[in-house]
């Protein structure tokens, strides 16, 4: 079995000319690679006990939902603007250029709930810290911020101090 690293490729200029877009896709295409890698993201977890996996559109549905049912906790996804049907609350995050919004169903979280939150890749750490506020709103306790890569450079630990975070892999 090769390390999970090697399935996950460089892909140059994508989304935007000078960045390097870490792509998974050759990672879910291998039941193995995609079962080490959830064996691995489960491991990060520690036994701590979780009610409910928050997931990010779109890379944090893959393996969010894997480890709410491996875990028997509920999958919450948090999706951008618009696309949630029913009553949600929203967050406001900063982008390199501009703004995007993030939503979450009101009825997704009771209060007390214990709450994994879930993404493919930590960069600056804008997305996950919006998403820690949503569910903080609803009363959900963070029990830890999970994701398959973290991009030390760009320190998005920073924004997510409050919390543990926990990662499969760091570049
Ligand atoms: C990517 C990635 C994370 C986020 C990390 O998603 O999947 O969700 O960026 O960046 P940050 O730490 O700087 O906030 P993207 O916004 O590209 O959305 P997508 O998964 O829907 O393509």
């Amino acid at each position: 079995m090769k390390a999970i690293e090697s399935y996950i490729r460089d892909i140059n200029d994508f989304p935007k000319p000078g960045i390097v877009f870490k792509d998974l896709t050759p990672l879910l295409n291998s039941p193995e690679a995609t079962k080490l890698c959830l064996q691995e993201l489960l491991a990060q977890v520690d036994g701590q006990h979780v009610d409910k996996v928050v997931g990010m559109e779109a890379r944090g549905f893959f393996f969010g939902t894997l480890m709410a049912q491996a875990l028997n906790a509920g999958f919450i996804p948090v999706r951008k603007s618009g696309k949630l049907p029913y009553e949600t609350i929203s967050e406001t995050y900063a982008l390199e250029y501009g703004s995007d919004v993030l939503e979450i169903h009101v009825d997704a979280i009771k209060p007390g709930d214990r709450v994994l939150i879930h993404d493919d890749v930590l960069a600056t750490g804008g997305t996950a810290a919006a998403v820690c506020k949503l569910v903080e709103r609803l009363g959900g306790v963070i029990v830890q911020c999970n994701f398959i890569m973290e991009l030390s450079f760009l320190n998005g630990k920073d924004r997510l101090r409050a919390h543990a975070v926990r990662s499969v892999l760091t570049y």
